[in-house]
């Protein structure tokens, strides 16, 4: 009865698509648990290369049922796009399903993002400014739309009638905009309830028989741990809670069903949007990782902040997670570096400490205190099995290992598929 979470271990982008494309092929339902149109996935296989957003990475495999879950805010256009995208490319699209619990994000959501953003000015968070911020703030404040009231028109007529009049108020009168139009909206998503309402189902339940069939099941996270709104760095963080805890919640799976928890880590740290990064590089070294390795953002094209290798942050992360094991991405990355650093410590107020600090101001003031190791300065991306890989390449990943006490399964030297060591199979 395998359960499967991939878990995105720093800031995001750490190669989770690549991992649940791969690992795809042996699970019979992939499951997206939280975030939204945020991710940006990228997977290159055999159809092409592919930057998914909203649907679950295992949408390759004809045997494979993808699943929207609970935790998921779907933003209906971007849905569509992607779906027909998918299809004009050959892809079979038929088996995906959405949670009813799902909450959407409504146009208000999008506009209302963009104006808090401009009045943080220097403060800002710098979001995806897809709307997933107040669509997760509407949730808990009890006044979301959910995928479920799609198939009752009635019931979406009554739920945004009420949302809109008090998103309206806020639209003109806080911020001096203009209001949206209560028709263009409804008319809208009746027209996205036409077209999703076939696949809107108790997906929990769906999961939960699965399970019981003992069939293998993959939870694929967006985001990473330190853009948790809870253990991240408060307050630039995401909305949803991206760990293996989220997993249990967005997909509607008891914790007691997961079997075990990947976390996914770059060889390196990267960071997009705004918020303290111990070890980015503002020099030389942090250029030559951005343009090695093309780290610019998924969805938005933003440059990436580079950095070194944080077992402090590393530390955290394993340890909310509980992680059974780690798969290091982009290791090919650092083939050509002559030397490579780790971050053991952070030096803050004198101190050398070895926790992550929950305060920002505590973060920004940290100084990283940086281990050495050889760089291999050979190629990596042939190598299909872990002694063949450069004897530094091999210290450089037992190193990690020891750092963040966890060991590590799968480590990646390319995009594709293939391109991957598997040390030990998750499923
Ligand atoms: P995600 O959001 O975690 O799925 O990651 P992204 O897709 O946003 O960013 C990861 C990038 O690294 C993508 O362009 C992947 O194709 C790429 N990638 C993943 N694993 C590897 C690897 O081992 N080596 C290289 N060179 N690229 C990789
Ligand atoms: P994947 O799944 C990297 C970042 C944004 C911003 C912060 C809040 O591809 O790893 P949001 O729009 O979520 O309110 O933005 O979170 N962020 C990501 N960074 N990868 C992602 O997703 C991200 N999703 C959100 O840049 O700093
Ligand atoms: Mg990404």
């Amino acid at each position: 009865m395998p359960v499967v979470a991939v878990i995105g271990a720093q800031w995001g982008d750490e190669g989770k698509g690549k991992i649940v494309d791969m690992l795809s092929e042996k699970a019979k339902y992939v499951v997206r648990f939280s975030g939204g149109d945020n991710a940006g996935h990228t997977v290159v296989n055999p159809h092409g290369e592919f930057k998914l957003r909203l649907t679950p990475s295992g949408i390759f495999y004809k045997e494979t049922t993808s699943v929207i879950g609970n935790g998921v805010v779907v933003n209906p256009a971007v849905l569509n796009k992607e779906i027909d995208d998918l299809n004009a490319r050959g892809i079979d699209t038929s088996r995906l399903l959405i949670s009813d619990r799902a909450h959407l994000i409504m146009p208000y959501h999008i506009v209302i993002e963009g104006l808090e953003e401009e009045a943080l000015g220097g403060k800002a968070i710098g979001t995806t400014r897809k709307g997933i911020g107040p669509a997760y703030a509407d949730k808990v404040a009890r006044t979301g739309i959910r995928a479920g009231d799609l198939l009752d028109k009635e019931v979406l007529r009554e739920r945004l009638a009420t949302a809109l009049e008090n998103k309206n108020k806020i639209l003109t009168k806080i911020y001096g905009a203009d209001a949206l139009s209560f028709d263009d909206i409804y008319t809208q998503y009746c027209q996205y309830a036409d077209r999703w309402a076939p696949c809107i189902c108790d997906t929990s339940a769906v999961l939960a028989e699965a399970i019981a069939r003992n069939e293998p099941v993959l939870l694929e996270g967006a985001q990473g741990t330190l853009l948790d709104p809870d253990y991240g760095t408060y307050p630039y963080t995401t909305s949803s809670s991206p760990m293996a805890a989220g997993a249990c919640l967005g997909a509607g799976i008891a914790p007691n069903k997961l079997t075990h928890t990947l976390g996914v880590f770059k060889a390196y740290q990267t960071r997009v949007g705004a918020g303290p990064m111990p070890t980015e590089l503002n020099d030389e070294t942090g250029n030559a990782i951005r343009e090695l390795a093309q780290e610019y953002g998924t969805v938005s094209g933003r440059p990436r902040r580079c950095g070194w290798f944080d077992a402090v942050a590393a530390r955290l992360t394993a340890r909310v997670n509980g992680f059974n094991s780690l798969a290091i991405t982009r290791l090919d990355v650092l083939d050509k570096l002559p030397r490579l650093r780790i971050c053991t410590g952070y030096k803050v107020d004198g101190q050398v400490i070895d926790n992550f600090p929950a305060s920002t101001t505590t973060l920004v003031k940290c100084q990283p205190v940086y281990e050495d190791l050889p760089g291999w300065q050979k190629t990596t991306g042939k190598t299909r099995v872990f002694n063949d890989l450069p004897v530094k390449a091999q210290k450089y990943i037992k190193r990690l290992e020891e750092l963040v006490g966890c060991p590590v399964s799968h480590i990646s030297i390319g995009q594709r598929r293939e391109e991957t060591i598997v040390r030990k199979s998750v499923f």
